[in-house]
């Protein structure tokens, strides 16, 4: 096979700064060993998360200088309907700033205190909404998702005799809806299958329920389902596409993902009811429903950018390029989530570093070392983020899009190669202060 390449040209560069291992020993102490609190200026190759930190093509930003800042009715609005229209087939279609506001609204109309909302796994803006609310939000993914050895093909799949269990349990009439996240983030990125979302559909049907997608990286699912499911290699990504949005009832989408743009959220319906509550909540907290808290030039980035990344030569080079990534890292026998997931590899921390225990935060520690050895940031995902809940410690490098080349990744492995090689003196932390709730984001650790 002919090596994949990056499927465009750089015509506008942006300067990372190399650090001396004291000046990033300085940055490291000043953050108090929390890579949230590192300035992004004094970081080489940024993998903190692929949201939002993409880069726009040239027709994305000649969208910009397009963009109509009408109040009301602006064309780039009509723009970004017609083409979100045409991707997903929803008749209503609103634009939010982000993907949590979106996941705002939609609980803030179904969810309330004795609701329950099962999804394969829900993604910690969703949870926290959902909880938010008063409701309860329930992870039911299959058991291979679990497992960061196991090779099954879609990992993110909903477990539906666990759901079908779970809907008996707790009663219908608890259920304002069923979620698929797709991908899976919060499990390791991995896919969700066609066949599970039409099973998942059925059983949705059979209760009288809503299925709604977090679709926030619909795109990236859908290459998946081409590459790995039987019968569907011979289908565009945008018929699979159309086929995933067509068996939901709606969706929540973050266009800092697929949309490949800076900032932008969607909120996908089909129920006309829910739709006119959920307008209205939109004027309330984001904007007029033509704009939903962005600007006409954000709308036509968005348009501009659902088009693109449903280009196949794209998603061939997106998905292989983590993978080589997952690959390599596997080649010198460091454990990641296997297989490779599409936007992010997900390092296995307790595997890597198995002297620390859980409670001196190993991914925190590795993440630090990353930093460190390299300039590298990533994010600990393990007892940091989910305290004693956790069931993984993990880092997850999250790539973004179209931003890195094939040498920066060579580089990221082979920094990750030399902290392998002295793991054995990475030394465990201790949290020396910080807050009750989402403490990944503000606490500060020393090291024991
Ligand atoms: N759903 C999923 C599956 C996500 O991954 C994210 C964001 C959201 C919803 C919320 O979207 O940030 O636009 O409000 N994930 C980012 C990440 C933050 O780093 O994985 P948002």
């Amino acid at each position: 096979m002919k090596t994949i390449i990056e499927p465009f040209r750089i015509k506008m560069v942006e300067p990372i700064k190399m650090t001396t291992p004291q000046e990033r020993e300085q940055a490291l102490q000043r953050a108090g060993m929390n890579l949230f609190l590192v300035p992004a200026e004094d970081v080489l190759i940024d993998l903190l998360t692929d949201s939002g930190t993409g880069a726009m093509s040239s027709e994305q930003w000649a969208g910009i200088m397009r963009g109509d800042e009408s109040y009301a009715g602006a064309k780039s609005f009509y723009r970004f309907e017609r083409c979100l229209h045409k991707i997903t087939g929803f008749e209503h279609i609103l634009p939010t700033h982000q993907g949590r506001a979106s996941e705002r609204i939609l609980f803030g109309l179904v969810g309330g205190k004795g609701k329950v909302v099962p999804s394969n796994n829900h993604f910690d803006t969703t949870r926290a909404n959902i909880e938010h609310s008063g409701a309860q939000a329930v992870d039911l993914v299959v058991d291979e998702g679990l497992d960061p050895r196991n090779r099954a093909p879609f990992k993110g799949n909903l477990d539906v005799a666990k759901l079908e269990r779970f809907i008996e349990q707790v009663g219908p009439e608890q259920i304002p809806l069923v979620m698929i996240t797709v991908t899976n983030n919060s499990g390791g990125g991995q896919p969700v299958s066609l066949q599970n979302i039409r099973e998942v559909k059925d059983i949705c049907r059979k209760y009288d329920k809503p299925l709604f997608l977090d679709a926030c990286r619909f795109a990236e699912n859908a290459y998946f389902i081409k590459l790995r499911e039987k019968g569907q290699q011979n289908r565009s990504v945008t018929e699979i596409v159309r086929e995933m949005f067509d068996l939901s009832d709606g969706a929540t989408i973050s266009a800092k993902k697929d949309g490949i743009v800076n900032i932008g959220g969607v909120l996908l319906l089909r129920n006309e009811e829910l739709c006119r509550r959920a307008r209205n909540l939109l004027i309330l907290t984001e904007g007029f429903p033509t704009y939903g808290g962005l600007a006409g030039r954000d709308l036509e980035a968005m348009a501009q950018g659902f088009e693109e990344v449903l280009h196949e030569d794209y998603l061939a080079y997106r998905l292989r390029s983590t993978e080589y990534l997952g690959e390599k890292l596997l080649s010198m026998g460091i454990q990641i989530v296997e297989p490779p997931g599409g936007h992010a590899i997900y390092i296995d921390a307790k595997d890597f570093c198995p002297h620390i225990p859980p409670e001196q935060f190993p991914g925190q520690a590795l993440a630090c070392a990353f930093y460190r050895q390299g300039g590298i940031r990533s994010s600990e995902i393990g007892s940091v983020m989910f305290g004693k809940n956790a069931t993984m410690e993990l880092v997850r490098m999250a790539i973004p899009r179209r931003v890195y080349t094939q040498s920066h990744i060579d580089y990221v492995i082979e920094i990750i190669g030399e902290v392998h090689e002295k793991r054995q003196n990475l030394k465990g932390l201790r949290i020396v202060s910080g807050p009750a709730a989402l403490r990944h984001f503000t606490a500060a650790f020393e090291e024991i």
